[in-house]
């Protein structure tokens, strides 16, 4: 996106990318895009596909003690909705638009390291088939991920960590069943949680929460749906379809910040500098705002030479940052069960659930943050 962005105002850029672009095209990640991060997509080119296949949904439902309360966030919010498309296809799109305009990116690049950070003159080096590359530039994006070089590669001391581990994970899957209900169906259970989400008219996408330290091989796809339906199953009836089962996988979840997400001329952006959980669907959705962020700042540099909004890069990012991690965080301990609670805190628990679908004021707080916080920086 970075990449994309930066040739709209001729700024050239090498993506470097270590795993293959089939693996980037078809791994199944999160799947919901916000308000604001579908306007940047459209108003940028990106649009075509998106608005063709794309899911926009006007509403979520939060479903408990067996009832579904729907969150009308487009009346909630003026308007505004969220689109369903996965994050594997706005990669798949962000490739095509890339080399269609004769972009080089470079897959399954190994070795990669990143040298002279502070420097006027960054250094990469890499292999690519089988050589030896060194590029030598002005600036370097680490958009490699939270288990990525680039954070590893700031001086020790340098950065301040934030962050905690959940006593959970999701388990995720992908099954060939027409999705059973028009929205996404957000569900606290005695059991756990669990989320019903979709990727087409044909395809469901189905989580659970389970144990950090669950085994995939501990839950064959009957003993899912079992559990799937258990959870879900609401008292008029509505349950998710059942249909063969294309992926499955657990992961973990923590949330994560570090500050300042920039070192010399390496701006660290998305999951290198941040992860949230992903019970507010907001992962793909706060990379591509920092990255606009980046690509305004990097702009001016290049039009004026001025480095002050270079400089500005990690506050103007970390504002938005930190509400999408109490967003995040709030949205995870609102429909999760934790093994840590006490009976005070199950029933506060379940206070807020009740305020939460009855009152406005709870509901609008929820859906402006869910459709996603003005990008006030492209
Ligand atoms: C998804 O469809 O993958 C999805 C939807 C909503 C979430 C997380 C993931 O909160």
């Amino acid at each position: 996106m970075l990449s994309h962005l930066l040739r709209l105002h001729g700024i050239d850029s090498i993506v470097l990318e270590s795993r293959s672009r089939d693996h980037v095209e078809d791994r199944v990640r999160a799947g919901v895009l916000e308000h604001p991060t579908v306007e940047l997509l459209c108003r940028n080119g990106l649009g075509e596909r998106l608005k063709q296949v794309g899911l926009k949904h006007d509403g979520i439902w939060l479903s408990f003690g067996g009832v579904r309360h729907f969150i009308d966030m487009k009346e909630l919010t003026a308007g505004k909705s969220i689109t369903v498309y996965g994050q594997n296809e706005v990669i798949r799109d962000l490739i095509k638009a890339r080399l269609d305009a004769g972009a080089e990116i470079a897959f399954e690049v190994e070795n990669l390291s990143v040298h002279d950070l502070e420097s006027a003159t960054p250094r990469i080096q890499y292999r690519h088939n089988g050589a030896a590359h060194e590029v030598v530039c002005d600036f370097i994006a680490g958009c490699d991920g939270f288990h990525g070089v680039c954070r590893p590669s700031i001086p020790d001391g340098v950065l301040s960590v934030y962050g905690r581990a959940y006593p959970f994970a999701w388990l995720g899957v992908l099954a060939e069943a027409a999705p059973s209900s028009e929205q996404l169906v957000y569900t606290h259970h005695d059991r756990g949680f669990a989320l019903f989400s979709m990727r087409s008219p044909t395809l469901t996408r189905l989580y659970l929460q389970v144990d950090p330290e669950e085994h995939i091989d501990n839950w064959p796809d009957h003993r899912v749906w079992e559990e799937l339906k258990l959870r879900m199953t609401t008292r008029d009836g509505w349950s998710p379809h059942e249909g063969p089962v294309t992926q499955k996988s657990i992961t973990p979840m923590r949330s994560f910040v570090v500050e300042p997400m920039q070192f010399g001329n390496l701006f660290l952006a998305g999951d290198a500098a941040h992860i949230v959980p992903p019970t507010g669907a907001k992962g793909m959705n706060l990379a591509i705002a920092d990255v606009a962020v980046l690509a305004r700042a990097l702009r001016e540099f290049y039009a004026n030479g001025r480095r002050v909004l270079l400089d500005q890069y990690s506050e103007s990012c970390l504002q938005r940052v930190w509400k999408v991690q109490r967003f995040s965080s709030w949205m995870t301990s609102l429909l999760h069960r934790n093994a840590c609670e006490n009976p005070f805190d199950r029933r506060r628990q379940l206070a807020e659930l009740e305020y939460v679908v009855n009152s406005r004021a709870a509901m609008t707080t929820l859906a402006e943050n869910y459709v996603g916080l003005p990008l006030d920086n492209d």
